[in-house]
């Protein structure tokens, strides 16, 4: 895209409203207890209106809400991807600064806020658990302002169940309403009463809104919001609404203050970021467009995180080829390894139309390491599709998988199937499957002992606090020992050993390799 056809695309979407995206107010809570609130939708959550989206530069924390966190602390509990994380990020910029300290200890905090998540059951539960253990604290502390916010609070359900089992909770607030977090928290202090806040239709894109990222090493980048694809089994659409890119010079702008800033790794962050760009008015301006760009900005490692096959196009590719600061790893999640499942799952690519595009990269890329994500027992998954699978899985030579059993999420096409594979034959499938992942991930790993890697030392070791951690281009985790004063620099290691998840090395050199 080139500097006129963007100013016009800043144009066309700064010239647009938002005013009429806030889901309607439709159903009536009042026979819980009083309420300030927008419940969710997932029925709205599903519309994609041809609406643009508007591009705002101009947050600010209003100022009868600033100082509001003086003297008080808070604490973001986050669950879930880097999405997530990333928006953890925000709400602590935000909190920052209305006055609030950051602190690592509930008993401490004035506000609490659990950023959840909503892919699995499981991940659901864990969030339940946590608002029941925060009754306690609570009741001991009125003042206490517990918040539950990100994926959860987009669900009808989880509101409801809130609303019912835990009135203890301050305020619910959505995956598209964090700008709005100084006004919702002050709601919550002063009125007293339960603030919900959740837009079931997606907002516009915030750019300046405050962040406290958690490290100097690696930052994420955001480059595009919500998901178009509607996989029968997932929730993300519902939850994160339609496709929006961030404006190129936007994103460009902000790693290269990343990089100005000492920053040794970026990943650009999206739910299906190989859409990137397709809801940019005219223009066919794409993420290989985009990751060309970055490769020129003095940062040394970029990776980008997650992809659709579908979405993964041959400019994309030849631009990784380049290689340089783009690093060798691709995760490209498939899911499954059968077609008919494929198709019962609305991936709409076949095993071998998967395949084809994976070995297009990989000659592209011959050094890339493979990993991706599978779901086990999908409704009707038979043996035999199971097993293709575990042959894909095989053929592929993953260097690592994200396994997962199937969870029906309620909303999604799959929660309407039935959910017939049962339970000990979906975990007896994961193992199954977990073995094959754990013998490649071994095999994979021996193949670097000897070698010298590149590595960005992040940090000490969680297991061993004698040893230093990093990460090699292709992702693989490495300990060594050096002094702690390399950590956020590139070193190169020797590897020694090799084990199923990590490598350990010894340093080769020490000087003269940080960028
Ligand atoms: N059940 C199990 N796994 C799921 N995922 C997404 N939705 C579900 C679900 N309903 C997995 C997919 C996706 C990853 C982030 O989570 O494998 O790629
Ligand atoms: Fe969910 Fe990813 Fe499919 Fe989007 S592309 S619906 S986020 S699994």
């Amino acid at each position: 895209m080139n500097e006129e056809q963007r100013k016009e695309q800043t144009q066309a979407r700064v010239g647009t409203s938002s005013a009429d995206k806030k889901s309607d107010q439709t159903k009536d809570y009042s026979q819980y207890f009083q309420t300030t609130f927008t419940p969710p939708d997932l029925k709205q959550a599903k519309k994609r209106g041809k609406e643009n989206v508007a591009v705002h530069y101009d947050f600010d924390i209003p100022e009868d809400m600033q100082g509001i966190g003086n003297g008080k602390k808070f604490l973001i509990r986050t669950y879930g991807c880097q999405m997530n994380e990333h928006d953890s990020e925000n709400m602590a910029g935000i909190l920052l600064q209305m006055g609030f300290e950051s602190t690592a200890f509930s008993e401490e905090a004035d506000v609490i806020l659990l950023n959840t998540c909503a892919i699995r059951e499981n991940a659901e539960n864990k969030v339940f658990g946590e608002i029941g253990h925060l009754k306690p604290l609570k009741l001991e502390k009125p003042g206490l302002i517990v918040g539950v916010c990100g994926c959860m609070s987009q669900e009808e359900s989880v509101v409801n169940r809130i609303l019912q089992k835990h009135q203890h909770v301050d305020m619910i607030f959505g995956t598209h309403n964090i700008h709005r977090l100084p006004e919702l928290l002050k709601n919550a202090i002063f009125n007293k009463e339960m603030v919900i806040e959740v837009w079931s239709k997606e907002g516009d894109i915030i750019e300046n809104m405050p962040r406290a990222r958690k490290g100097q090493i690696q930052g994420w980048v955001n480059i595009m919001y919500g998901c178009d694809k509607f996989c029968t089994y997932c929730i993300v659409p519902y939850t994160r609404g339609k496709e929006r890119s961030r404006l190129p010079e936007d994103i460009i702008e902000e790693v290269r203050h990343l990089a100005r800033n000492g920053y040794k790794e970026i990943t650009l962050l999206g739910q299906n970021v190989n859409a990137y760009g397709k809801d940019l008015v005219d223009s066919d301006y794409g993420l290989g467009d985009l990751m060309d760009e970055i490769r020129k900005i003095d940062i040394p490692r970029v990776r980008f995180t997650t992809s659709h096959p579908r979405d993964f196009d041959d400019h994309l590719i030849e631009v990784l080829a380049k290689g340089g600061n783009l690093v060798e790893h691709i995760h490209l999640p498939v899911q499954s390894g059968n077609s008919e499942v494929l198709k019962l799952m609305a991936r709409k690519y076949t095993r071998e139309q998967y395949i084809e595009l994976a070995q297009k990269i990989k000659k592209a890329m011959p050094h890339a390491s493979f990993t991706t994500d599978i779901i086990v027992g999908f409704p009707n998954e038979t043996e035999e599709q199971f097993e293709d699978t575990l042959s894909l899985m095989k053929e592929m030579e993953y260097d690592s998988a994200y396994t997962y059993i199937y969870s029906a999420r309620e909303g999604t096409p799959a929660a309407k199937m039935e959910d017939n594979v049962p339970m000990d034959v979906k975990k007896d499938r994961l193992q199954r499957l977990n073995a094959i992942v754990n013998d490649l991930s071994a095999k994979k790993n021996q193949a670097y002992e000897g070698k010298v890697v590149e590595v960005l030392v992040e940090g000490e070791s969680k297991k061993n606090p004698d040893v230093l951690m990093g990460r090699t281009r292709t992702n693989k985790l490495v300990n060594f020992k050096a002094p702690t004063s390399t950590i956020g620099t590139l070193l190169q290691v020797r590897v020694t050993e090799a084990k199923t998840w990590s490598l350990n090395g010894e340093v080769v050199e020490t000087v003269g390799v940080n960028s």
